[in-house]
């Protein structure tokens, strides 16, 4: 029998992240042209103007290597969250911080507590460190801070709070927030996950950013630009905290992990408010009438604070998202997430949107 080099532990039982599928995909597959995707939380405008601009003046300057410091990019990011640029790292989408996060922090069996049902990337890195994932049951469909508080132990290195969370687009409010940071010892690095915190219309939506400012050590605030400026397929993600927490996923980080695209794309699409704006409105729009058609076609959703709906199908939920598949529409579904019942479906372009609710009341009524 063949014999191959022995990989890492933490690699051997994992399951990869899977996804939402490509629609060049769908399309080979199923012989189709017109294909929509709904499945991954994009931005149904494009990528911000701004940006594309940006990127196509820096194409002749490929030659050079990136700056390893993103400096133009931490400095402006730093205006924005008005904090020093010491305290912004910059990586590969908000993905390269949870990598750079898990491998800085965890050792062999340290425990990283997170919620059930929430973002897949957390638990998979957490396994390659072959370090213990604790997991909190979900407490109507949004995180238990409570139950997240008492899980931490003497071995928890991490919580992760994804806040809103994907895939079910809830969020924790800042009274419990406050409640939970009580809580937590000074030793526990908690990471506030905001890949969606433009798309929240809440007054008491907690402002985690106060917590770095006002000095709290052990806290680091995610965010990506993948969503909110359009741009997920250059990849571009970042973090605030205090340098004392950032310095070792700086020593982490891969040399040049930060493409020079990405760093002129990220300064030009913070400047961009015009499509920022447009992508909230639509964004607010959409999401309304998903919820209001899912209504009406006796389906019930769990209210969302994102650009998603998560929508409870039932038993067949893996069947309709396959007869959906057939129909060239795209959605995500959500067994890996221990939601087997439901769909999550990003909202799109209102004929999108109109196009995906047309198909799944076709499949449903068959
Ligand atoms: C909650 C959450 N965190 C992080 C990410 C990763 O974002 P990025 O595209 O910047 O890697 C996503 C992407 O879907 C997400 O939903």
């Amino acid at each position: 029998m063949a014999r191959y080099p022995k990989h890492q532990a933490g690699v051997r039982a994992l399951k990869p992240y899977v996804p939402g599928t490509p629609i060049e995909e769908v399309q080979r597959e199923y012989g189709l042209e017109d294909v929509i995707k709904l499945a991954s939380n994009e931005n149904p405008l494009g990528p911000s103007p701004k940006a594309v601009t940006a990127i196509r003046e820096a194409l002749p300057s490929l030659n050079r290597y990136p700056d390893g410091k993103s400096h133009d990019l931490a400095c402006a990011l730093a205006d924005t969250c008005g904090v020093e640029p010491e305290w912004v790292i910059v990586a590969n989408g908000a993905d390269g911080i949870i990598v750079q996060t898990c491998l800085a922090y965890l050792d062999e069996g340290s425990e990283v507590v997170v919620s059930a049902s929430s973002f897949a990337v957390y638990d998979i890195f957490t396994q390659i460190m072959r370090a213990r994932l604790v997991k909190t049951p979900l407490k109507n469909y949004g995180l238990d801070l409570e139950a997240m508080a008492e899980a931490i132990t003497p071995r928890t290195r991490i919580v992760f709070v994804c806040n809103p969370n994907n895939p079910t687009g809830t969020i924790v409010l800042a009274d419990e927030v406050a409640a939970f940071m009580e809580r937590v010892p000074d030793d526990v690095l908690v990471v506030f996950d905001e890949a969606y915190y433009e798309f929240v219309d809440c007054a008491d939506y907690p402002r985690s950013l106060d917590y770095v400012r006002q000095g709290r050590a052990n806290v680091l605030v995610m965010r990506t630009f993948s969503k909110n400026f359009g741009i997920a397929g250059i990849r571009l993600g970042y973090a605030i905290g205090a340098p004392e927490i950032l310095a070792p996923l700086q020593r982490v980080k891969e040399p040049f992990a930060v493409n020079s695209l990405a760093q002129v794309a990220g300064v030009a699409a913070l400047e961009d408010t015009d499509f920022l704006d447009r992508t909230l409105e639509i964004t607010r729009r959409g999401r309304r009438y998903l919820k209001d058609q899912f209504e009406e076609l006796g389906l019930e959703t769990v209210p969302s604070h994102t650009n998603f709906v998560l929508v409870r199908i039932g038993p067949e939920a893996l069947d309709v998202q396959q007869a959906l598949l057939r129909r060239g529409v795209i959605v995500r579904p959500c067994t890996a997430y221990d939601l087997p019942e439901f769909l999550r479906v990003t909202v799109g372009t209102q004929d999108e949107n109109a196009r995906m609710i047309r198909a799944l009341a076709e499949v449903l009524g068959d």
